[in-house]
């Protein structure tokens, strides 16, 4: 069975003195949520993350990054190394959001090698893939998520360990409380099992943990996790309150 995955994307939020707030309110419910099904997993921005790989030593807690460089080190300024993230506890980072995409123009290809440079380190990237309204509309949704993903995944040939995780994440949901119901993310999730069986596996595909992202809060987690190849969430809004977050973490999981 595929372990759930429920992370935060904290995207450019909470300064250090908010971050300090947020685990001690959050850290003391940790111990209530039942962790032998899932992973729990916070990203924030760069500049906690070494605070919080203080706070969260022996706690059941991953920590994830916002983004990655490829490269090692060198003269890429503004950009953050594999190597960096992975001394300060890092093991997932998120690659290819859409706030990447569409703000700041990364293009598949900028996030292949991303994707490659994370993964070549031992860090599990978190590839999102996503629709916009106008791309749905025309019906164009899964040719969309096929070629991010196809082409964010390019550069890894073979899957033996640590596979990476997809997040499925419809433009048109993210920050606009218009969540994809169950059945329009299960069916964009089922076609991108379908497709990591053609790039991989069977066995691989069986492997890859596949997240639905956008608008996702306390209210709909549990319809959203009934779908059988949905396998977690990604978290924006919902996630920067410890409240909110930590009910859509201890949600019981009920297949259909
Ligand atoms: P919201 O949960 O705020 O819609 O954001 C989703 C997201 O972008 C997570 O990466």
């Amino acid at each position: 069975m595929r372990k759930y995955l429920f992370a935060g994307n904290w995207k450019m939020n909470k300064t250090l003195k908010e971050v300090e707030d947020y685990f001690d309110k959050f850290l003391k419910k940790l111990s209530e949520i039942n962790l032998s099904d899932r992973e729990i997993m916070i990203a924030p921005p760069f500049t906690s993350l070494a605070y919080c790989q203080s706070i969260l030593k022996d706690k059941p807690l991953k920590l994830g990054a916002q983004n990655s460089c490829w490269e090692e080190k060198g003269a890429f300024t503004g950009e953050i190394s594999p190597k960096m993230l992975k001394e300060l506890g890092v093991e997932y980072v998120i690659l290819g959001h859409s706030e990447r995409r569409h703000i700041f123009g990364e293009t598949n290809e900028i996030i292949a090698r991303r994707v490659e440079g994370v993964y070549k380190f031992g860090l599990i990237p978190i590839l999102c893939v996503g629709e916009t309204l106008e791309e749905r509309n025309k019906g164009k949704t899964l040719e969309v998520v096929e070629t991010q993903l196809s082409e964010g995944l390019k550069a890894i040939k073979e899957i033996k360990e640590n596979e990476p995780v997809i997040a499925y994440e419809p433009v048109w949901a993210i920050g606009t409380g218009i969540t994809a119901t169950p059945e329009q993310a299960e069916e964009v999730h089922l076609f991108i099992r379908e497709k990591l069986k053609k790039l991989y596996s069977e066995e691989i595909a069986g492997k890859i943990r596949i997240l639905y992202g956008g608008s996702v809060t306390p209210d709909n987690i549990k319809d959203l996790m009934k779908k059988p190849n949905i396998d977690g969430v990604l978290v924006g809004g919902a996630s920067l309150d410890p409240e909110k977050f930590f009910k859509i973490c201890s949600i019981k999981v009920e297949k259909e």
